[in-house]
Protein backbone atom coordinates (compact mmCIF):
# COMPACT_ATOMS: atom_id res chain seq x y z
CA UNK A 1 0.00 0.00 0.00
CA UNK A 2 1.14 3.41 -0.91
CA UNK A 3 -0.09 6.70 0.31
CA UNK A 4 -3.85 6.93 1.59
CA UNK A 5 -6.35 7.63 -1.73
CA UNK A 6 -7.53 11.35 -1.02
CA UNK A 7 -10.55 12.51 -2.68
CA UNK A 8 -10.21 14.96 -5.31
CA UNK A 9 -13.33 16.54 -4.54
CA UNK A 10 -15.22 16.13 -1.29
CA UNK A 11 -19.27 17.44 -1.15
CA UNK A 12 -20.80 18.19 2.46
CA UNK A 13 -24.84 18.13 3.90
CA UNK A 14 -23.99 20.54 6.89
CA UNK A 15 -27.08 19.20 8.41
CA UNK A 16 -27.82 19.23 12.16
CA UNK A 17 -27.43 23.25 13.29
CA UNK A 18 -30.86 23.63 14.46
CA UNK A 19 -31.05 20.43 16.56
CA UNK A 20 -27.31 21.47 17.77
CA UNK A 21 -28.85 24.98 18.75
CA UNK A 22 -31.42 23.26 20.73
CA UNK A 23 -29.61 20.72 22.89
CA UNK A 24 -28.25 23.84 23.96
CA UNK A 25 -32.03 25.74 24.42
CA UNK A 26 -30.27 28.04 22.04
CA UNK A 27 -32.52 29.26 19.36
CA UNK A 28 -32.42 28.10 15.61
CA UNK A 29 -30.33 31.12 14.59
CA UNK A 30 -27.15 30.66 17.15
CA UNK A 31 -27.17 27.14 15.52
CA UNK A 32 -26.77 28.54 12.16
CA UNK A 33 -23.65 30.95 13.38
CA UNK A 34 -21.76 27.90 14.69
CA UNK A 35 -22.53 26.27 11.72
CA UNK A 36 -21.54 28.89 9.90
CA UNK A 37 -17.75 29.28 12.04
CA UNK A 38 -17.61 25.51 11.01
CA UNK A 39 -17.87 25.64 7.29
CA UNK A 40 -15.17 28.44 7.36
CA UNK A 41 -12.98 26.50 9.30
CA UNK A 42 -13.73 22.96 7.76
CA UNK A 43 -13.37 24.45 4.11
CA UNK A 44 -9.64 25.81 5.02
CA UNK A 45 -8.89 22.12 6.63
CA UNK A 46 -9.97 20.80 3.33
CA UNK A 47 -7.81 22.72 0.90
CA UNK A 48 -5.21 22.77 3.13
CA UNK A 49 -5.47 18.78 2.90
CA UNK A 50 -4.86 18.82 -0.56
CA UNK A 51 -8.38 18.32 -1.84
CA UNK A 52 -8.89 20.50 -5.07
CA UNK A 53 -12.54 20.49 -5.06
CA UNK A 54 -15.10 21.03 -2.21
CA UNK A 55 -19.09 21.37 -2.19
CA UNK A 56 -21.21 23.06 0.33
CA UNK A 57 -25.00 22.44 0.74
CA UNK A 58 -25.76 25.50 2.83
CA UNK A 59 -29.51 25.78 1.83
CA UNK A 60 -31.65 23.53 -0.71
CA UNK A 61 -34.52 24.55 -2.60
CA UNK A 62 -36.72 22.96 -0.37
CA UNK A 63 -35.70 25.19 2.85
CA UNK A 64 -36.63 28.21 1.12
CA UNK A 65 -39.97 26.99 1.91
CA UNK A 66 -38.89 27.30 5.91
CA UNK A 67 -40.56 30.82 7.65
CA UNK A 68 -39.28 33.42 6.44
CA UNK A 69 -37.96 34.43 10.26
CA UNK A 70 -35.54 31.73 9.90
CA UNK A 71 -34.54 32.74 6.39
CA UNK A 72 -33.80 36.02 6.56
CA UNK A 73 -31.59 35.12 10.01
CA UNK A 74 -29.64 32.70 7.25
CA UNK A 75 -29.58 35.90 4.86
CA UNK A 76 -28.41 37.77 7.60
CA UNK A 77 -25.61 35.34 8.55
CA UNK A 78 -24.99 35.39 4.74
CA UNK A 79 -24.16 39.29 4.46
CA UNK A 80 -21.98 39.34 7.56
CA UNK A 81 -19.65 36.59 6.59
CA UNK A 82 -19.58 36.39 2.74
CA UNK A 83 -17.56 39.96 1.83
CA UNK A 84 -14.80 39.15 4.25
CA UNK A 85 -14.55 35.24 3.57
CA UNK A 86 -14.58 35.99 -0.21
CA UNK A 87 -11.55 38.24 0.43
CA UNK A 88 -9.46 35.23 1.96
CA UNK A 89 -10.81 32.99 -0.49
CA UNK A 90 -9.05 35.23 -2.91
CA UNK A 91 -5.56 35.73 -0.75
CA UNK A 92 -5.34 31.79 -0.54
CA UNK A 93 -5.98 31.44 -4.67
CA UNK A 94 -9.65 29.51 -3.82
CA UNK A 95 -12.36 30.19 -6.98
CA UNK A 96 -15.67 30.76 -5.04
CA UNK A 97 -18.98 29.16 -7.40
CA UNK A 98 -22.20 29.50 -6.22
CA UNK A 99 -24.51 26.53 -7.64
CA UNK A 100 -28.31 26.86 -7.21
CA UNK A 101 -31.45 29.03 -8.63
CA UNK A 102 -30.57 32.87 -8.32
CA UNK A 103 -33.82 33.72 -8.97
CA UNK A 104 -35.09 32.20 -5.69
CA UNK A 105 -32.59 35.02 -3.72
CA UNK A 106 -33.09 38.20 -2.68
CA UNK A 107 -31.32 40.93 -4.92
CA UNK A 108 -28.40 42.26 -3.00
CA UNK A 109 -27.07 38.33 -2.18
CA UNK A 110 -27.12 37.28 -5.60
CA UNK A 111 -25.20 41.04 -5.81
CA UNK A 112 -23.01 39.41 -3.17
CA UNK A 113 -22.37 36.55 -4.98
CA UNK A 114 -21.70 37.86 -8.34
CA UNK A 115 -19.00 39.93 -6.14
CA UNK A 116 -17.72 37.12 -4.38
CA UNK A 117 -17.04 34.94 -8.01
CA UNK A 118 -15.46 37.71 -10.04
CA UNK A 119 -13.05 38.64 -7.07
CA UNK A 120 -12.33 35.20 -6.58
CA UNK A 121 -12.23 33.85 -10.24
CA UNK A 122 -8.02 33.75 -10.76
CA UNK A 123 -7.73 31.65 -8.04
CA UNK A 124 -5.44 28.51 -8.80
CA UNK A 125 -5.40 26.23 -5.49
CA UNK A 126 -8.77 25.06 -5.59
CA UNK A 127 -12.37 25.82 -6.06
CA UNK A 128 -15.32 26.09 -3.41
CA UNK A 129 -18.87 25.21 -4.33
CA UNK A 130 -21.40 26.64 -2.32
CA UNK A 131 -24.68 25.33 -3.19
CA UNK A 132 -27.69 27.84 -2.31
CA UNK A 133 -30.81 27.28 -3.35
CA UNK A 134 -29.81 24.40 -5.00
CA UNK A 135 -31.50 21.38 -5.77
CA UNK A 136 -30.48 17.96 -7.69
CA UNK A 137 -33.61 17.68 -9.58
CA UNK A 138 -34.08 21.76 -10.35
CA UNK A 139 -30.23 21.16 -11.70
CA UNK A 140 -30.59 18.34 -14.11
CA UNK A 141 -34.48 20.02 -15.16
CA UNK A 142 -32.35 23.46 -16.02
CA UNK A 143 -30.05 20.94 -18.41
CA UNK A 144 -32.20 19.19 -19.96
CA UNK A 145 -34.10 22.03 -21.27
CA UNK A 146 -30.70 23.66 -22.33
CA UNK A 147 -30.31 20.28 -24.37
CA UNK A 148 -34.08 21.41 -25.70
CA UNK A 149 -33.02 24.62 -26.71
CA UNK A 150 -30.04 23.05 -28.37
CA UNK A 151 -32.42 21.28 -30.65
CA UNK A 152 -30.80 18.11 -30.60
CA UNK A 153 -29.53 14.83 -28.76
CA UNK A 154 -26.46 15.59 -26.07
CA UNK A 155 -23.69 12.85 -24.89
CA UNK A 156 -22.97 12.44 -21.28
CA UNK A 157 -20.00 14.89 -21.48
CA UNK A 158 -22.36 17.70 -22.79
CA UNK A 159 -25.06 17.21 -20.34
CA UNK A 160 -22.58 17.62 -17.26
CA UNK A 161 -21.40 20.51 -18.82
CA UNK A 162 -24.59 21.94 -18.99
CA UNK A 163 -25.55 21.63 -15.52
CA UNK A 164 -24.58 23.81 -12.22
CA UNK A 165 -21.40 22.31 -11.37
CA UNK A 166 -19.79 22.11 -15.13
CA UNK A 167 -15.78 21.80 -15.24
CA UNK A 168 -15.92 20.48 -11.87
CA UNK A 169 -15.58 16.59 -11.59
CA UNK A 170 -18.01 14.37 -9.85
CA UNK A 171 -17.36 14.26 -5.76
CA UNK A 172 -15.87 11.22 -4.86
CA UNK A 173 -16.28 11.39 -1.48
CA UNK A 174 -19.80 13.21 -0.18
CA UNK A 175 -20.61 13.52 3.35
CA UNK A 176 -23.81 13.69 5.49
CA UNK A 177 -23.84 15.31 9.05
CA UNK A 178 -26.36 15.46 11.39
CA UNK A 179 -27.90 11.96 11.68
CA UNK A 180 -30.46 11.36 8.82
CA UNK A 181 -29.40 9.18 6.15
CA UNK A 182 -30.51 10.73 3.03
CA UNK A 183 -29.86 12.91 -0.39
CA UNK A 184 -32.40 15.34 0.27
CA UNK A 185 -31.98 16.59 -3.24
CA UNK A 186 -28.00 17.14 -3.19
CA UNK A 187 -26.48 16.55 -6.44
CA UNK A 188 -28.34 13.88 -7.88
CA UNK A 189 -26.57 13.42 -11.15
CA UNK A 190 -22.97 14.36 -9.73
CA UNK A 191 -23.11 11.58 -6.92
CA UNK A 192 -24.13 8.31 -9.17
CA UNK A 193 -20.49 6.88 -8.10
CA UNK A 194 -20.16 8.99 -4.91
CA UNK A 195 -18.70 7.07 -1.93
CA UNK A 196 -21.66 8.12 0.87
CA UNK A 197 -20.68 8.85 4.73
CA UNK A 198 -23.19 9.37 7.41
CA UNK A 199 -22.36 10.94 10.67
CA UNK A 200 -24.51 11.58 13.56
CA UNK A 201 -22.38 14.31 14.79
CA UNK A 202 -24.31 17.61 13.86
CA UNK A 203 -22.76 20.01 11.76
CA UNK A 204 -21.15 22.52 14.58
CA UNK A 205 -19.61 19.76 16.32
CA UNK A 206 -18.08 18.35 12.46
CA UNK A 207 -14.11 19.24 13.90
CA UNK A 208 -11.09 18.65 11.43
CA UNK A 209 -10.63 15.13 13.41
CA UNK A 210 -14.40 14.38 12.29
CA UNK A 211 -13.26 15.00 8.65
CA UNK A 212 -10.19 13.42 8.69
CA UNK A 213 -11.99 10.35 10.09
CA UNK A 214 -14.33 10.32 7.04
CA UNK A 215 -10.98 10.83 4.47
CA UNK A 216 -9.72 7.68 6.14
CA UNK A 217 -12.79 5.71 6.09
CA UNK A 218 -13.08 6.79 2.08
CA UNK A 219 -8.97 5.48 1.86
CA UNK A 220 -10.19 2.21 3.34
CA UNK A 221 -13.47 1.95 0.48
CA UNK A 222 -12.52 0.01 -2.83
CA UNK A 223 -14.29 1.73 -5.48
CA UNK A 224 -15.26 -0.61 -8.82
CA UNK A 225 -17.24 1.53 -10.64
CA UNK A 226 -19.14 -1.79 -11.78
CA UNK A 227 -15.68 -3.78 -12.78
CA UNK A 228 -14.41 -6.90 -11.05
C1 LIG B 1 -28.84 22.56 8.18
O1 LIG B 1 -29.30 22.59 9.47
C2 LIG B 1 -28.68 23.94 7.59
C3 LIG B 1 -29.79 24.31 6.71
C4 LIG B 1 -30.60 23.48 6.14
C5 LIG B 1 -29.96 25.73 6.45
P1 LIG B 1 -30.85 22.48 9.81
O2 LIG B 1 -31.41 23.84 9.93
O3 LIG B 1 -31.56 21.58 8.85
O4 LIG B 1 -30.75 21.78 11.22
P2 LIG B 1 -31.71 20.68 11.83
O5 LIG B 1 -31.84 19.58 10.83
O6 LIG B 1 -33.01 21.37 12.10
O7 LIG B 1 -31.02 20.24 13.08
C1 LIG C 1 -30.48 19.31 3.76
O1 LIG C 1 -30.87 19.48 5.08
C2 LIG C 1 -30.14 20.62 3.14
C3 LIG C 1 -28.99 21.29 3.69
C4 LIG C 1 -28.20 20.83 4.64
C5 LIG C 1 -28.68 22.56 3.12
P1 LIG C 1 -32.42 19.53 5.50
O2 LIG C 1 -32.47 19.65 6.96
O3 LIG C 1 -33.12 20.52 4.69
O4 LIG C 1 -32.89 18.08 5.04
P2 LIG C 1 -34.22 17.27 5.35
O5 LIG C 1 -35.36 18.23 5.22
O6 LIG C 1 -34.10 16.77 6.74
O7 LIG C 1 -34.22 16.17 4.36
MG1 LIG D 1 -31.94 19.57 8.83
Amino acid sequence: MGEKALPRHVAIIMDGNGRWAKKRLLPRAAGHRAGMNRMIGLSEHIFDRGIRYCTLFALSTENLSRPQSELEGLYALFREYFPRNTHTLREKGIVLRVIGDRTLLPADIVKLIAEGESLTAGGTRGVLQLAIGYGGRQDILAAVNAAVRRGREVTMEEFSAMLWTADVPDPDLLIRTGKEVRLSNFLLWQAAYSELYFTDVLFPDFTEKELDRALEAYSRRERRFGKL
